[in-house]
């Protein structure tokens, strides 16, 4: 019997999952700590009126013989992929029909899953930091080689560092790579990406032939007008762009799921359309996003759909704002959470990222995210979401001024 010991190179656990062991031990312990936690990027908004509304006459069809429905399509139905494509894509001038959008149950997924599409001997660009789910599934796969313990680093990934210094925008890598995952809003650092410097990503990618994983998960939290949505808003983004899609963080879909991901009929690759590779995958592995929940993803390009979900992104990117100015106030450095639900901050004194976690669980009983997690360049920082509750997000950056 042989496994894929590419598994056993992995470090430790998955990062939310180390943290959630770390915060399980503390708990055990202080069993009257009353946490507020404000790491791992989980929606605290329950589900807008409209989808519940539309999930719950999704959920009467599905009791009567008249309108019940088994296997779905596996590329999803064509009422939610019509919605998308129109007021995702094309009312912003990006030209995507919806034959090219594939619902699924996640964006997490798909971004592992179109792994898949690959061979193992792809040249493999991240963002460092980066959201840990690209390296690790692409660790799986092989295509990461070994795992540096000492530089903290795989060996055969090219990683692209996002400092203070170029503003978190990665630049172009050195050497030719074969794909390349950009995340724009950021996770980790919340940074978002010009349509100039998105533009030089696609003429890079056009000229040497990689493809562009482009994941747009957090794309709702965007403010700044100027800034685009998606990666097809770029010209010659059809030939070299697949973009994630995500209800996740703009709907309340943590728990429910639903995700797309958009593959133009021009994104050919070694002679195969990448659309119709990921159609057979789909096809073969997936039996489609449950009906109930395509319902009431569908609600959410309705005109109450569309305001319920934008006074939600309203209510966390004031949380967002609440940490940023709190935390800037209290003397530490912090950028992020203008575009994004994300702030990024600077430890005090250049402390370890994992010291100041560890400090902020025990002496103020508020979880974070180390950024050395996410990579070697997130040394020195820690994230904060602001998807917790209004009031819980004040009082925790009251607790943090205080221990500072
Ligand atoms: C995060 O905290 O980075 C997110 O929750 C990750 C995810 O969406 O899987």
């Amino acid at each position: 019997m042989q496994i894929n010991d590419n598994f056993c190179k992995l470090p430790g656990s998955y990062l939310f999952s180390e943290i959630a062991r770390r915060v399980a031990g503390y708990t055990g312990e202080h069993p009257e700590a009353a946490l507020i936690r404000l790491g791992i990027g989980d929606v605290t908004r329950p589900l807008p009126p409209a989808v519940l509304a539309a999930m719950h006459a999704a959920v009467d069809e599905q009791g009567s013989a008249e309108t019940f429905r088994g296997y779905g399509p596996e590329q999803g139905y064509p009422f939610l992929r019509e919605a998308m494509a129109r007021y995702d894509f094309q009312a912003r001038g990006a030209e995507i029909s919806a034959d090219e959008i594939f619902i699924s149950d996640g964006a997490k997924s798909d971004c592992g899953n179109i792994g898949d599409l690959f061979g193992p001997g792809n040249r493999v660009a991240v963002c460092d930091p980066v959201y840990p789910a690209y390296v690790d599934t692409n660790a799986m796969a092989g295509r990461a080689g070994e795992y540096d313990k000492v530089r903290e680093r795989w060996t055969e990934l090219c990683y692209m560092p996002c400092t203070a210094e170029n503003g978190f925008t990665p630049d172009l890598p050195d050497g030719a790579v074969d794909l390349i995952y950009l995340c724009f809003p950021n996770n980790p650092t919340g940074a978002v990406a010009t349509r100039e410097q998105l533009k030089r990503w696609v003429d890079y990618a056009n000229d040497c032939g990689a493809v562009i994983l482009f994941d747009a998960a957090y794309e709702a939290f965007i403010t700044e007008p100027e800034i685009p949505h998606s990666i097809f808003e770029i010209e010659g983004a059809r030939t070299c762009a697949i973009e994630f899609r995500s209800f996740s963080k703009t709907a309340g879909f943590t728990g429910t799921r639903c995700a797309a991901t958009a593959i133009p009929g021009e994104l050919v690759r070694g002679g195969a359309s990448l659309r119709e590779l990921w159609n057979r995958r789909q096809c073969t592995k997936f039996n489609g996003t449950p009906y109930i929940v395509q319902r009431g993803a569908e609600a959410v390009y309705t005109a109450e759909g569309r305001r319920q979900v934008e006074e939600n992104i309203a209510y966390y990117l004031s949380n967002a704002r609440t940490i940023r100015e709190g935390l800037a106030a209290a003397g530490l450095k912090v950028s992020g959470g203008v575009n994004s639900p994300y702030v990024w901050v600077g430890t005090p004194n250049g402390m370890p990222s994992w010291d100041f976690f560890d400090l902020l669980l025990q002496r103020a009983n508020v979880v974070t995210t180390p950024g050395a997690g996410f990579g070697p360049s997130g040394e020195g920082y820690i994230r904060l979401t602001g998807f917790g509750g209004a009031e819980d997000t004040a009082q925790a950056v009251e607790r943090i001024k205080r221990i500072l």
